[in-house]
C-alpha cells in the first residue's frame, strides 16, 4: 500500500491530485469521470433520495493526507464547506506519524430502539412482565429482519425501564440490535414497530413512540495518540493543548467550539460516505453529556516523556449498506477511497479523524491563532469574490497578505489596477 504522506499536496492542481488519489485507491476511468464532474449526483438520482427534489447543491470534497490509522495509511475524503478544515487535518495527522499515528476501536455496533408504553396500570409489574417475555419479543423483532441475523446481526437483548414524566409513568422497552455493516435506521425502526402489539399485549398499556435512539451509546469508537513534543512544536505548546483541554473540561461555552472543531472532522467524513450527519452531531452531543454535565469529547494529558497523549470516545453510528451510501456515486467513492470494509472500520477511523482535527485546532489556538492558517485560503477567496480569475486570484492574495490588509475593497482596487497593468 502506497503511503499517505505527501508534502505540499496543497500546491498541487486539482487534476493532479486526482491523479494521485486515483492511484492510491485504484479508482478507475469512470470513478475519475464522476469526481471530475460537476454535478455527479444526477437530479434522477435526488428525486429518488428526498422529497421535492428541485436540484442538488455541490459541497467541496478534499482529501485529507498523512494518516496512518493502526498502522495502515488512508486517504481521508471530507465533504466540508468550511476553509482550513481540511488542510488542519493534514497537518495534525503528519504530526501523528511521530509516533506512529492512531491506534483505534470500537465496541459491537449495537443500536438501541426504544417502544413507549403509557398508562399501565402497575408500571413495575408491566416491565418485568416485558422482561419475563423478552425471548418472544426477541424472536418477533429478528423475524422482521432474517438477512441481518444471517450475517450474525439482528436483536441480542432486551431492556425495560420505568421513567417518571410530566404526564405520569412511563414503561419503555429497549431492544438492543446489532446492525451490522448497515447505519441500521431501518432495521431498528421496523422492529421497534412490529413488536409494539406484543408490549401492548403483554403490559396492558398503549405504545405511542417506536424509534431508534441516536444515542448510540452502545456503538462506540474510540481512538488515541501520541505525538512526540517536538513534533508539536515543543514542551509549551504541548502545555497550551492541555490547558485548551482543562479550560473546555471546565467551561460548556468553551466545550461547545472544542467539540464543535471534532465535529468538523467527523461530520466532514460522515457527510463524505453519505452517512447521516445529524444522526451523528445528535448522538456525538448527547454522549458528551452523558455525566451531567457537558463535556469534552476528547482528553489530552502528557506522559512521562512529555509527549502529547490524546484520546477519543463518541457514538458512531455509519453504515456502508443501505442508505445513501449505497447509491450517492461520490459517497461510493469515497468509500473505496477510505478503503473500507466494514461498518466499524469506517467508524474507528472517522474517530481518528476527530481527534486529529481536535489536535490541529487545539495546536494551532496555542501557538499561533487561528486566523494565521485560514488567511491565505480567505485571501485567495476574496480575490475570487473581487471578479479575479486565473494567476491574479493568487497575486492579488499574495499583495494583500504581504500588505496585511486581507479586505474585499483592497482586493478590488488591486484587481483594477493589476487589470489595467496586463
Ligand atoms: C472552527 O471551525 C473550529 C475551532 O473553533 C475549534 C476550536 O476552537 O477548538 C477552531
Amino acid at each position: 500500500m502506497a503511503s499517505s504522506e505527501f508534502a505540499g499536496f496543497y500546491k498541487l492542481t486539482p487534476e493532479e491530485r486526482l491523479r494521485f488519489v486515483s492511484e492510491f485507491a485504484h479508482l478507475d476511468k469512470a470513478e475519475l469521470d464522476i469526481l471530475a464532474a460537476s454535478s455527479a449526483l444526477k437530479i434522477d438520482t435526488a428525486n429518488r433520495m428526498i422529497e421535492n427534489a428541485v436540484g442538488v447543491m455541490p459541497v467541496p470534497l478534499g482529501v485529507a493526507m498523512n494518516f496512518l490509522i493502526n498502522g495502515k495509511d488512508r486517504l481521508i475524503p471530507m465533504a466540508i464547506e468550511e476553509p482550513s478544515v481540511v488542510a488542519g487535518a493534514s497537518h495534525a495527522a503528519k504530526m501523528a506519524r511521530s509516533k506512529g499515528g492512531f491506534w483505534t476501536s470500537s465496541t459491537r455496533p449495537v443500536m438501541i430502539g426504544q417502544i413507549q408504553v403509557v398508562g399501565c396500570v402497575d408500571p413495575e409489574k408491566a416491565r418485568a412482565s416485558v422482561l419475563a417475555s423478552a425471548e418472544e419479543i426477541l424472536k418477533k423483532a429478528n423475524e422482521q429482519d432474517p438477512i441481518l441475523v444471517s450475517k450474525g446481526g439482528g436483536a441480542i437483548a432486551l431492556e425495560a425501564k420505568v421513567i417518571q414524566t410530566i404526564v405520569g409513568p412511563m414503561v419503555i422497552v429497549e431492544l438492543m440490535v446489532d446492525c451490522g455493516d448497515a447505519m441500521g435506521a431501518n432495521a431498528v425502526n421496523t422492529m421497534a414497530e412490529a413488536v409494539a402489539p406484543l408490549a401492548e399485549r403483554i403490559t396492558g398499556g398503549r405504545v405511542y413512540l417506536r424509534i431508534l435512539s441516536n444515542l448510540a451509546d452502545r456503538r462506540l469508537a474510540q481512538a488515541r495518540v501520541t505525538v512526540a513534543k517536538e513534533a508539536v512544536g515543543g514542551p509549551e505548546v504541548v502545555d497550551g493543548i492541555i490547558n485548551a483541554y482543562a479550560f473546555a473540561a471546565a467551561d460548556r461555552y468553551r466545550c461547545a467550539t472544542h467539540n464543535k472543531g471534532i465535529m468538523n472532522g467527523v461530520t466532514a467524513v460522515v457527510l463524505a460516505t453519505g452517512n447521516d450527519t445529524r444522526a451523528i452531531e445528535a448522538g456525538a452531543h448527547a454522549y458528551a453529556s452523558r455525566s451531567g454535565r457537558y463535556s469534552p469529547l476528547t482528553c489530552w494529558s502528557k506522559d512521562g516523556n512529555g509527549d502529547l497523549v490524546g484520546e477519543i470516545e463518541l457514538p458512531m453510528a455509519v453504515g456502508l449498506i443501505g442508505g445513501a451510501t449505497a447509491v450517492h456515486p461520490i459517497a461510493k467513492i469515497a468509500v473505496k477511497i477510505l478503503g473500507v470494509k466494514s461498518a466499524r472500520e469506517l467508524a474507528e477511523i472517522i474517530a481518528a479523524v476527530g481527534l486529529c482535527q481536535n489536535l490541529a485546532a487545539l495546536r494551532a489556538l496555542a501557538a499561533e491563532g487561528i486566523q494565521h492558517g485560514h488567511m491565505r485560503l480567505h485571501a485567495r477567496n476574496l480575490a475570487a469574490t473581487a471578479g479575479a480569475t486565473g494567476s491574479l486570484v493568487d497575486k492579488i492574495a499574495e499583495k494583500m497578505i504581504e500588505e496585511k490588509k486581507i479586505r474585499i475593497d483592497r482586493a478590488k482596487e488591486l484587481l483594477a489596477e493589476y487589470s489595467k497593468g496586463a
